[in-house]
């Protein structure tokens, strides 16, 4: 059984590990969001005060487990990392929060998968830094008051949505990660290139940046393919056509575009009519869960304009139909309604 205390970071890879980069100044786009935390780290350490509790959401493979330790690296302090279905006691949260020195980040993974009970323990302790504890059972139950260290919580989270009004107001700062551009990745696929020792330019970097479907998780597995593809297949430098083939054997789009994605675009045209047509109906028709739907595939079909909602539902728009390689039907993906969010 997991521990809470165990590092949760096993879905990375070592290869990933080694990619991550370690500071604000190698982490590559997310400006706004990486020049707030650097000017709330900055103040921070001025004040020799400890850092406000910080939020970070967004699709997952963005780099929000790499900021959290990029925060705990340049505030200088030690990072504790769990997850939100691990902590499944308060005991457990106890146990997490009384290790903590002044100062210490506590990383909680998953944030919007704690237990409701949980989420009211963590309360108090974010607050006042205090924590109300029962100890023992039946008649001699009571309740113990401990008082924590000044520390600070990073949560992260893929669905913003489900994190509680009560939750997400107890963080100072609330951030939120967004898809990469086609050259931001590129700079991460070149530096990752570096770290991993192979050769590839800049065509090379950009082809494999551009079917990456904005997230550099994918960007640095891409890469990895390409690597292998060139050292069997040419000569082990990577540039536009062996990176271009290498994703085609792979049988990746040119959009990047993963199973998903393609299902949600084809079950909008074929079988809503192009919509438009409520999450609940796409979620059943596509096998996806509707909040995984919304806050994971969803956001990056509509930031590449193939997909819209509107009050009425989900609208295919004509740049998906000319996806599946068809013409827009008369009256159809028009952007007829006004997007409502
Ligand atoms: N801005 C960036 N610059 C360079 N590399 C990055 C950047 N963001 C992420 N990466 C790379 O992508 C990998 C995935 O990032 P990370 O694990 O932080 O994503 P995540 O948002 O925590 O994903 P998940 O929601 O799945 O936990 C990292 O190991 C790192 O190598
Ligand atoms: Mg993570």
């Amino acid at each position: 059984m997991k521990k809470p205390f165990e590092d949760t970071e096993a879905p990375d890879t070592p290869f990933d590990v080694s990619l991550r980069p370690p500071a604000f100044s190698e982490f590559a786009g997310q400006d706004k969001v990486r020049e707030r935390l650097e000017l709330l780290v900055a103040a921070a350490r001025g004040r020799g005060d400890v850092l406000e509790h910080v939020l970070l959401s967004g699709p997952p493979g963005l780099g929000k487990t790499t900021l959290a330790y990029i925060i705990a690296q340049s505030m200088g302090v030690n990072i504790k990392s769990t997850s939100g279905p691990v902590i499944e006691k308060a005991g457990d949260l106890a146990g997490l929060l009384t290790t903590l020195e002044r100062g210490d980040l506590l990383f909680i993974d998953e944030i919007h998968r704690l237990q409701a009970t949980i989420e009211e323990y963590l309360y108090p302790a974010m607050e006042d830094y205090k924590l109300d504890i029962i100890i023992d059972q039946g008649p001699n139950a009571r309740s113990v008051r401990l008082n924590l260290p000044k520390f600070t919580l990073v949560g992260a989270t893929t669905r913003s949505g489900m994190i509680s009004a009560p939750l997400r107001s107890r963080f100072g700062m609330d951030c939120r990660l967004d898809y990469y551009s086609a050259e931001h990745l590129a700079d991460i696929v070149a530096r990752s290139g570096g770290l991993i020792d192979v050769e590839i330019d800049a065509g090379g970097a950009l082809e494999s940046a551009r079917r990456a479907r904005g997230t550099p998780r994918i960007a640095n597995t891409l890469l990895r393919w390409v690597r292998d593809f060139a050292q069997v297949r040419a000569d082990g430098r990577i540039n536009r056509e062996v990176a271009d083939a290498a994703l085609a054997m792979r049988d990746i789009d040119a959009d990047g575009f993963d199973e998903m994605d393609k299902r949600v675009i084809e079950a909008l045209i074929h079988k809503f009519a192009g919509g438009p047509v409520g999450l609940s109906s796409l979620s059943v028709a596509v096998g996806e869960e509707a909040g995984t739907l919304e806050e994971v595939h969803e956001p990056y079909l509509i930031m590449q304009g193939y997909l819209k909602r509107t009050p009425q539902g989900r609208v295919a728009m004509p740049k998906a139909y000319g996806k599946l390689g068809l013409k827009v039907p008369a009256g159809k993906g028009s952007g007829q309604t006004e997007l409502f969010d």
